[in-house]
């Protein structure tokens, strides 16, 4: 299906609003006023969708507060959980994840409700649930969030899949290469990408990440360079790497403060300044990105 809603170039990432998050955070979990500040800061600066999940701790329920106080259009992006194995009850307990998100979220349709178990929208009958939902109203598309190329390859197999939520950053171009985010496009499907700044860790200093990331620092060292020698910041070399890669409607970021955001603001138009050649000059100092530090899974 073709979704008909112009999503910002930048979605606001909204596990950071709800729970403690990240391996190597360097926030704190934003608070009740700050998180709405943010969420209106965000508005503030053209963004128009937020992504959250059933999960996502207090997420839902302080987005939720936020929509009460405005009528600001600001679109819903949400996630059910894994769901129970059998027919029967999984898809009593997807309508019963959709009421609890709705009634945390304050009962405005969700525009894209996404699979957080990717090989959930894999099932007949979870497939048949949210088209009911969709014929309702309730929700405008469907879709996965996908950690592995064959979970994207799979969902696309779904004729009227909504939406796709992949992981892409200079250090995970996976979904790139393997023509995945072309794909999505091509059908019609939005693609939100996440994990631009690979939970923050492509934009600390090196030496101040946990020794986890010792087979990593040789090539975040190179990329710290490159940068400088392209007098640009690696805020922007992050967004610029995955904002310039054609097909992907928008990129998921999350922020724990608004002077992040501001930040985020500034980077994104020095990024649009960046000769575009730039790119593979950046894309190559990643290439030796160790493979098993690419999914915060494994951390
Ligand atoms: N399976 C899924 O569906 C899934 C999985 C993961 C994430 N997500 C979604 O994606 C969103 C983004 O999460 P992510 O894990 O992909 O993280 P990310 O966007 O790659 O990185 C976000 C982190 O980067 C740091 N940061 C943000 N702005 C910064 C700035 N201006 N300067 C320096 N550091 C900055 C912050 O961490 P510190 O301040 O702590 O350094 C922030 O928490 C989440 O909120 C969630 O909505 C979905």
């Amino acid at each position: 299906m073709t979704d008909t809603f112009d999503v910002s170039r930048i979605t606001l990432g909204a596990v950071q609003l709800g729970l403690p998050y990240g391996a190597v955070p360097t926030s704190p979990m934003p608070n009740e006023v700050e998180t709405q500040d943010l969420l209106s800061a965000a508005w503030e600066a053209g963004i128009n969708a937020v992504d959250t999940a059933r999960t996502y701790g207090l997420s839902e329920e302080r987005i939720g507060r936020w929509l009460g106080k405005t009528t600001l259009p600001l679109a819903i992006a949400t996630k059910f959980p894994e769901l129970p194995a059998d027919a029967v009850s999984g898809a009593q307990a997807l309508r019963q994840y959709y009421a609890e998100s709705q009634a945390a979220l304050g009962g405005a349709p969700f525009r894209y409700y996404l699979a957080h178990h990717a090989p959930d929208i894999m099932r007949p009958e979870i497939q048949d649930t949210l088209r009911a939902l969709q014929s309702a109203g309730q929700i405008d598309c469907f879709g996965a969030s996908v950690y592995t190329l064959s979970e994207a390859e799979d969902a696309l197999s779904v004729p009227d899949l909504g939406a796709l939520q992949i992981p892409i950053s200079l250090a995970d171009q996976r979904f790139v290469d393997a023509g995945i985010i072309a794909a999505a496009a091509a059908q019609g499907v939005v693609v939100f990408a996440r994990s631009v700044f690979l939970q923050g860790v492509l934009l600390r200093e090196p030496a101040a990440l946990p020794a986890l990331f010792e087979p990593a620092l040789p090539c975040l060292s190179k990329f710290g360079q490159c940068c400088a020698d392209l007098g640009i910041s690696k805020l922007s070399a992050a967004l610029f790497a995955v904002d310039t890669v054609p097909g992907i409607a928008s990129m998921v970021i999350g922020v724990n403060r608004p002077s992040q955001l501001e930040e985020i603001k500034t980077a994104f138009l020095a990024a649009h300044e960046m000769d575009k050649t730039a790119i593979e000059t950046l894309r190559e100092t990643m290439t030796t990105f160790p493979a098993d530090l690419r999914d915060p899974r494994d951390w």
